[in-house]
Order: structure tokens, then C-alpha cells, then sequence
């Protein structure tokens, strides 16, 4: 299959992309399942956006600069923050019906943000925007949607009949999960908007399918990637037996929300954010999550209680129906009683270095969205940042690509995918046993507090599973699960690589052995 334009994910950063492009060019997204199954669709508290009377960008950069703790990239900064009330306004002309009071958007609060300025749709905003992005995208006819394609491998020099050293990118190789073939896609322009790697640790709140795809094809491809020990830790996550990667969304705390200790501990049923910071509970999330990882092991707790009970029952059922609907269902009414809630992996900081038009270093690729490091966030991401970020760069990406077209090459003729000496796995136990191992050490070892000592025995495993991983790719035939658990291992290197060389403590990235923030700030960048 021939395109003008591939593009890797179809959450808010792909459908965006698509949709700038679309007027002039043909565009092929796929997604590795159905399209609504990546984050995007997840999303709770909103997207942030400067509207509030009295509010100004100045506080927004600021806001995102003090959370990434020194990281940013200034520049990054402001053309995200300015560009957000344009975004948001797109957005309802699509139709998301964000929430209003008194005819104006209602704007709610998060950790971080000195100002009122979150747009959402009650507490499910990412459905609304899913939902508004794909009925856009399924409308137009330049747009082909390819749901149940896996992407395995971009497509270079090496790759084309006429073997070539260009490190161009043609498009790429898929598997399709209907045909269970490997099929060639190519175009003159790629956009990887493949999303995070959350899945690389035992507890996450990211969907199944976020295995850092993009972020290890785009390495493999030789492109750079940068500040991967920025893992970001939610504060809360629903504890609960069954339900493992439930989000109560920060506005929860931002509407008022309280953290306490659960009854028969020392303390029992006090506040305990205000020992840790002034901000309390509207603290920037690594200080949040850290703290309440603290309290747990301080108390050998299984889960801290967040309390939103003493507000009115209307107010709660009004501005967090859904958290309101599953709790319900799982035993807890939010509107009597505290919810149980740990922190948990959420959102994946670093990962392919992008200039501000989306460019990676691979000629031909661009990236957008959670797969990228584009210097939005620095060492720990501003709460509802990250939608912002889709909606920019996916434009932003899509724009180069129609102001470069005709410096783009066509590509050559590609190499079909060798089957020729793979066979069926009998054993695919091994793929479900390493999965599980890196999501476990991942946690244990490289999770919220970490040591140089434990950052090494994670290595270790890696270096090993690595290898493992490596023979059993090259001897069996891929399948879906195969193919992320290549990507997986090779993003759980990449962060623990990027973590034992940041040796100080900032942002999201604390070491018990290198406790103090060094006074240089810089990024942590791996080349291939
Ligand atoms: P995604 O929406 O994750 O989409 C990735 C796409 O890539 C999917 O279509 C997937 O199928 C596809 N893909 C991946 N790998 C492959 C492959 N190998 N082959 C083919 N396709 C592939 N941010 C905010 O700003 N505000 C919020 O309120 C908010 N709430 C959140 C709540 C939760 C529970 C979570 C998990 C995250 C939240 N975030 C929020 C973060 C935000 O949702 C994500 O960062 C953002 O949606 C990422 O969008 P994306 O387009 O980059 O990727
Ligand atoms: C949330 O609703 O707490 C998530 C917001 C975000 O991740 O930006």
C-alpha cells in the first residue's frame, strides 16, 4: 500500500495530524486496535488553556516551568501555552461539548496551576474528544483508517530493493491482525503518535496497548530519545482488588478534595499533605505521589484515602459522574464515604527528541504526543498538559509536512517482509513470563524512590531478557504480543540507562543516593 502521509496511533495526537493534513494530501492512520483504545480516550480532568479572566500565558509557562522543574524548553513552553486557546476552540467547532457556567466554558483546577484553567467535559473528557476527533476523521475522504495493524519496524534505506545506507524513512512494516500477515505501508512522510510506555510497569493507569511502540522503532530507526527517567506517577489510582488501573481524575483534589490517613494508624483520618508541602494536595504530582508513597511505607499501608465526602452530593454526582457511577458499583459512595487510592504509573515524560514543527532526526519522521520528549514538560509533565500537547503538535507536524512536500522523495520499491525461516512459537508462556518479570522489577526497582544499587540489578535483567527476547524474535513467527514485548524490553532499557546517568534528584526522578538537584539543569539524551 502506497500513501502520502502514515500515521502511527490514532489518539488526539494521530486524529489531529490527520485532520491538518487531509485537505491536501492522503493520509492512512493506523492503530494496533480498535481506534478509541489508546489514552486519549481515557482522559479524565481536561486540557489546560489560558481563559480565565485575570489568568495570562505568563502563568501558564510559569506554572509548567516550576512543575518540570527546570527542564523545559522555554520556547516550547510558550508556543504550547499560546496556542492552547486556539486548540480548545477547534475542538468545540468538532462539537466537544466542554462544560459551561453562566455561558462561559467552566474551568476547574488541578495540581500545579495557580489559576483556574482546565476545560473538561464532566470527568471524562478524553471520550468526548476521542469521539469528536474520530467522527471528524471517518467523514473525510482523504482519510484511510486502519484499525488492527501493528506496527513492527519503520521502513529505511536498508529495507528498499535497492539495499541503501539513508536513514530516510519510507513508511513502514505492519502486522495485520486480521490477515495475521506482515504487510508494507509505505508513504513519504511518517508521523509516530503512538503514546506512552506505561505498561512497562506493574501498576499503570495507561491503556494495555502502551508498550512505548514508538518510542523503541523510532530508537531502532536512529533517532535520539531523551529524559526517560521521567516517569510520571499519579497520585491516585483506585485501590481496589478487581479494578487495577482506575484513575480519580487530580480535579477531585483541585475541587477540594483531601488526602488522609485510613483509620487505625497514628494519625488516623488527618491530612497529611500539609507536612509535606504548602501546596497540599495541589502540589505538583511527584510531590503528591511521593508523599503518599512515604506515608505508605512510613505506616506499611496498603492505600491513603481520598476524601471529596464533605462536599455537597450534588456538587460531587455533578462534576464527577463517572468516578461517582463506578465507585457506586464497586461498594463506595464518593459522596459519604473516602476512596482508597495509591499511586500509580501514568505518563511517560521523555521519549523521542522532536523540534518544534514534530521533525525527529530521521528524515521523513515526525512525532507527536506522548511518544515524543519535545521539551514541553522538562522533568515531571504540568496536569493536563499532555492533551495540549497532542492538539499542538499534531498540527504543528502536519504543517512542516505540507510546507516540505515536494522536498520529500517518493519511496523507492521496499523489500516484502522475510517469512521465509520463521515458524509458529510452541512456547508463547515465555513471552507472558518476561512481560510480567519487566513489569514487576520495573515497579520494584526503578519506580517512585530509586537507588543506583537497584537501578543496576534492573539492568541486569534487562541485559539478560534482552538477549532472550532478541532470539526468540529472530526464530519465531511475530505476533502482536512478541512485538510489544521487543518494545517493551527495549524501553525498560532505555529508562533505566537514562536514570543511571542522572545522577541528582529532580523532578520526577528521585535517588536516595544522589538525594540534591545539581545546578546545571540538562536533558538526559541517548543516541543510538
Ligand atoms: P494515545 O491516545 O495513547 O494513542 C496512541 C495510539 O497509538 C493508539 O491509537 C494506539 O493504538 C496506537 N499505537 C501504539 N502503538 C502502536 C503500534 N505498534 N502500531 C499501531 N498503532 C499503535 N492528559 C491530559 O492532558 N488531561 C487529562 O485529563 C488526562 N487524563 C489522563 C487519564 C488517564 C487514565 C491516562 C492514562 C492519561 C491521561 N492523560 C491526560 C494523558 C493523555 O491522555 C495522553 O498523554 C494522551 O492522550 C496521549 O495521546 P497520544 O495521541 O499521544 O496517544
Ligand atoms: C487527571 O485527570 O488527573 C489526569 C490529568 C492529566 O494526566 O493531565
Amino acid at each position: 500500500m502506497n500513501v502520502d502521509v502514515l500515521i502511527i496511533g490514532s489518539g488526539a495526537a494521530g486524529l489531529t495530524a490527520a485532520l491538518n493534513l487531509a485537505p491536501e494530501l492522503k493520509v492512512a492512520v493506523i492503530s494496533k486496535g480498535a481506534l478509541g483504545e489508546g489514552a486519549t480516550g481515557w482522559a479524565q480532568g481536561g486540557i489546560a488553556a489560558v481563559l480565565e479572566e485575570g489568568d495570562t500565558f505568563d502563568a501558564h509557562i510559569s506554572d509548567t516551568m516550576i512543575a518540570g522543574a527546570g527542564l523545559n524548553d522555554e520556547q516550547v513552553v510558550k508556543h504550547v501555552v499560546a496556542g492552547a486557546p486556539a486548540a480548545i476552540a477547534r475542538l468545540a467547532e468538532l462539537g466537544v461539548p466542554f462544560a459551561t457556567e453562566g455561558g462561559a466554558l467552566h474551568l476547574t483546577r488541578e495540581g500545579g496551576h495557580s489559576h483556574r484553567r482546565i476545560v473538561h467535559v464532566a470527568d471524562a473528557t478524553g471520550r468526548a474528544v476521542q469521539q469528536a476527533l474520530e467522527a471528524a476523521v471517518a467523514k473525510h475522504p482523504n482519510i484511510t483508517l486502519l484499525p488492527d495493524m501493528v506496527a513492527i519496524d519503520l521502513i529505511t534505506g536498508r529495507h528498499a530493493a535497492d539495499f541503501s545506507t539513508s536513514g530516510q524513512v519510507h513508511g513502514l512494516y505492519a502486522y495485520n491482525r486480521r490477515t495475521r500477515r506482515v504487510e508494507a505501508l509505505a508513504a513519504r512522510a511518517t508521523i509516530l503518535a503512538t503514546g506512552g510506555a506505561g505498561r512497562a510497569y506493574l501498576y499503570s493507569t495507561a491503556p494495555r496497548g502502551a508498550t512505548g511502540d514508538g518510542i523503541a522503532m523510532a530508537w531502532r530507526a536512529g533517532c535520539r530519545v531523551s529524559n526517560m527517567e521521567f516517569m510520571q506517577f499519579h497520585p491516585t489510582c483506585l485501590y481496589n482488588l478487581e479494578v487495577k488501573n482506575f484513575l480519580i481524575t487530580e480535579a477531585v483534589r483541585g475541587e477540594g478534595g483531601h488526602l488522609k490517613l485510613p483509620p487505625g494508624v497514628d494519625g488516623g483520618g488527618e491530612r497529611f499533605m500539609p507536612r509535606f508541602d504548602q501546596r497540599a494536595e495541589l502540589a505538583p504530582r511527584d510531590i503528591v505521589a511521593r508523599a503518599i508513597d512515604h506515608e505508605i511505607k512510613r505506616l506499611g499501608l496498603d492505600y491513603v484515602h481520598l476524601d471529596i465526602s464533605h462536599r455537597e452530593p450534588d456538587f460531587v454526582r455533578g462534576h464527577f459522574p463517572n468516578i461517582f457511577e463506578k465507585l457506586l458499583r464497586l461498594g463506595i459512595d464518593i459522596t459519604k464515604e473516602p476512596i482508597p487510592v495509591v499511586p500509580a504509573q501514568h505518563y511517560t515524560c521523555g521519549g523521542v527528541v522532536v523540534d518544534l514543527a514534530g521533525r525527529t532526526d530521521a528524515p521523513g519522521l515526525y512525532a507527536a504526543g506522548e511518544v515524543t520528549q519535545s521539551g514541553l514538560h522538562g522533568a515531571n509533565r504540568l496536569a493536563s498538559n499532555s492533551l495540549l500537547e497532542c492538539l499542538v503538535f499534531g498540527e504543528a507536524a502536519a504543517r512542516d509536512i505540507l510546507a516540505s512536500w515536494t522536498d520529500l522523495p517518493m519511496p523507492p520499491p521496499i523489500r516484502d517482509w522475510d517469512e521465509s525461516r520463521v515458524t509458529d512459537s510452541d512456547e508463547e508462556v515465555v513471552i507472558a513470563q518476561i512481560w510480567g518479570e519487566i513489569r514487576r522489577f520495573m515497579w520494584n526497582f526503578v519506580g517512585i524512590v530509586r537507588t543506583t544499587k537497584r537501578l543496576e540489578r534492573a539492568k541486569r535483567r534487562i541485559d539478560m531478557l534482552r538477549q532472550e527476547v532478541a532470539d526468540y524474535y529472530r526464530n519465531f513467527r511475530v505476533t502482536p504480543d512478541l512485538i510489544e514485548l521487543r518494545n517493551l524490553v527495549e524501553v525498560a532499557d532505555l529508562i533505566v540507562r537514562c536514570a543511571l546517568s542522572r545522577q541528582e534528584s529532580r523532578g520526577l526522578h528521585f535517588t536516595l543516593d544522589f538525594p540534591d538537584t545539581a545546578q546545571a539543569a540538562r536533558d538526559t539524551i541517548l543516541v543510538p
